[in-house]
């Protein structure tokens, strides 16, 4: 199992401009293959799904090809694997569509770790209905968020939980399976994870993690501007979303709104495969050669954070938000005297492209006593390499020690 970060950038066109994408948690640059994908798809013939025709027979092995993909990749089974725009687009379709199996004072919980796009549907979609919204704090200073904080905030009422399997703001990955497991043996209520930070980082096994749902986002892990929600086909059939009459009741289109977008399908389909070769492993299946990737980003990633980690704790008036025990390679920090988008202006002229915001992750940004404003955020992603965090740590001693 080998991991060489020289042959990897060298699939990413982006990379030539130069900068040192730290920007990855916002969406990760595209490998050549998965645009040549999407290229691919849109200029061969194609036409709605069906068996007749070639063109017709194309879309359908689009479509199939990305479901299995998907499927691989999270450890689920392709007949759930639910495609849309986004995943806010998603959460939103199926907030809406479980709130109307919800009762006035029933309760749903979310945790102010977590992206608004894991919040704000189930507020808004429970508020909709009389249903209560519950909030769980996680820890500002340790980052954490505890099993025990989701226990404290069930009832016989609860209906849903959302949690984030890592915060795309501070990193922080709560213990998943401990959470699906208290939620599902203490209330009759169905836990959705957002996965978008999670997956970019991390090998997926949505059975073993209990959760219901898995939402995700290609474009976080070098595909294509789209969302996913994965789930178990079985908890799929029971739900029953609004739809078109003319449209398939069938799972999981039943759950995809309109004609599928074929190109960012064969896109998400190559990322996948991209993925798959990332540790050069040529035999075994490709969830295998997944884990086997993941595997080797884990301790590239893990190599450059301990290159930058504890240079970037120790410069002078330097704050990192990003303290939790078990986390992704993401740090959120301001620096005394700074502004934050001054800070972010300095780097970017010096070719490092590390944004300042709260991320959407606006509860988190809030609780961690950073307002609305956020702060500066440098995620590392598959193609960082010793020479961005080199030029990183150097722009900062520059800038903080002069
Ligand atoms: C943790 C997390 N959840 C959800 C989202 C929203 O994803 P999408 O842009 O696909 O709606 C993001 C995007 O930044 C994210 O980082």
């Amino acid at each position: 199992m080998t991991y060489d970060v020289a042959t990897v950038r060298a699939h990413f066109p982006a990379l030539a401009e130069g900068a040192a994408h730290f920007d990855g948690p916002g969406g990760t640059q595209t490998p050549r293959a998965v645009a040549a994908a999407v290229a691919h798809s849109l200029t061969s013939p194609v036409a709605n799904r069906g068996l007749v025709t070639p063109a017709e027979r194309r879309a359908e092995g689009i479509v199939g090809d990305c479901r299995a993909a998907l499927a691989d990749l999270l450890g689920a089974d392709p007949r759930g694997i639910v495609f849309g725009r986004s995943m806010t687009d998603l959460t939103y379709d199926f907030s809406r569509m479980l709130a109307k199996t919800w009762e006035p004072g029933d309760e749903v919980v979310v945790t102010r770790l977590d992206h608004d796009a894991n919040v704000r549907p189930w507020v808004q979609a429970a508020e909709a209905v009389g249903a209560l919204p519950r909030f769980v704090d996680f820890d500002p200073t340790t980052g954490e968020l505890s099993v025990e904080d989701i226990a404290a905030h069930l009832s016989p009422r609860t209906r849903l939980v959302a949690v984030t399997a890592a915060s795309n703001l501070i990193g922080t990955m709560p213990d998943i399976r401990a959470i699906t497991a208290l939620v599902h043996g203490a209330a009759e209520a169905l836990v959705y994870v957002d996965g978008v930070h999670f997956t970019a980082h991390e090998s997926v096994d949505l059975r073993a993690s209990g959760g219901d749902f898995w939402a995700c986002s290609p474009y976080k892990f070098l595909g294509p501007h789209c969302g996913v929600v994965a789930a178990d086909p079985g908890l799929l059939e029971a739900l029953r979303p609004d739809k078109l009459l003319p449209a398939t009741d069938a799972v999981p289109e039943r759950f995809e709104l309109g004609t599928l977008p074929y190109e960012l399908m064969a896109g998400t389909t190559a990322a996948v495969d991209f993925l798959a070769g990332l540790a050069h492993v040529d035999s075994g299946t490709r969830r295998e050669r997944l884990i086997a990737a993941y595997a080797a980003m884990h301790q590239h990633e893990r190599r450059l954070r301990e290159l930058l980690e504890p240079t970037l704790r120790n410069l002078p008036g330097v704050q990192v938000y990003s303290n939790a025990q078990h986390r992704t390679p993401t740090l959120l920090f301001t620096v005394d005297g700074w502004d934050n988008q001054q800070l972010r202006a300095e780097l970017a002229a010096r070719g490092i492209n590390a944004p300042a915001s709260n991320f959407y992750a606006l509860e988190c940004s809030r609780h961690l006593g950073l307002g609305d404003a956020g702060c500066v955020r440098v995620g590392l992603a598959p193609y960082t390499d010793e020479e961005d965090v080199e030029r990183l740590l150097a722009a900062l001693r520059e800038l903080l020690l002069a």
